[in-house]
């Protein structure tokens, strides 16, 4: 089976999470791409989505899934039912690496804002550590120079995202060399940093992967925290 294959196996099976009349959070990257698609054959019983960013906001109109603001859609409930979105790693406690796609602010927002996080991923993307894919980290620009001697001082090579501008008009940082031992440490570390906007650690510290669906060969695991 082809890496785009377990994608879309994935993503099929996370519809299961789909709860009827509800408010979900949707993901952004290829394999939340995939999820939207699956979406679309059940989009008339959700009471509709928040976007984690604007590419996935155009796809889920272009399929007619509604797309409600995250301030209008608390103003209508607590939480959101559930979020479901890609990572670019995970580790043995579900902690993940997100933000190859640049969108990890937004990303944790709707995560964080969500009852449920089901991550889907095909098992390319398990780590006993995560760190070997660089960490995005968005900075409003003004502090790319402090940002990038602060990743320095944590032991990484930080390399600005050429040609990049996130959906809030800030920069991403991706820091090579890392080995991430205690990702709820660096997480909140980064976070404490001046400048920083979030960086793409999702550890306890904001929402990891409650469910990680993991697609392979043989069929779907289920990877709980
Ligand atoms: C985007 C993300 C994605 O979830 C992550 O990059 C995985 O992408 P893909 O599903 O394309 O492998 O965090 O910011």
């Amino acid at each position: 089976m082809t890496q785009d294959e377990l994608k879309t196996r994935v993503a099929k099976a996370a519809l299961e999470y789909v709860q009827a009349g509800t408010i979900i959070g949707v993901g952004t990257g290829s394999t939340a791409n995939k999820f939207i698609d699956a979406l679309a054959t059940i989009k008339d019983s959700i009471r509709g989505t928040v976007a984690s960013s604007e590419a996935t906001a155009e796809r889920l109109r272009a399929h007619g899934i509604p797309v409600l603001d995250l301030n209008d859609a608390l103003a209508e409930v607590r939480q959101l039912s559930v979020y479901i979105d890609g990572a670019d790693e995970f580790d043995g406690e579900n902690n993940l690496t997100k933000g190859g796609g640049g969108a990890l602010t937004r990303e944790k927002i709707v995560a964080c804002a969500s009852a449920q996080f089901i991550c889907i991923v095909d098992q390319s993307k398990q780590v006993e550590h995560l760190g070997a894919f660089p960490l995005p980290i968005e900075v409003i620009p003004m502090a790319r120079a402090y940002v990038a001697g602060i990743a320095r001082e944590l032991g990484g090579d930080p390399v600005l995202r050429e040609g990049f501008t996130t959906d809030n008009g800030n920069i991403i940082l991706d820091v090579h060399g890392l080995r991430i031992t205690e990702p709820d440490l660096l997480e909140e570390r980064l976070n404490h940093v001046p400048g920083v906007v979030t960086c793409g650690i999702f550890s306890r510290f904001s929402h990891k992967g409650d469910v990680v669906l993991m697609g392979t060969p043989d069929g779907v695991e289920r990877i709980e925290a």
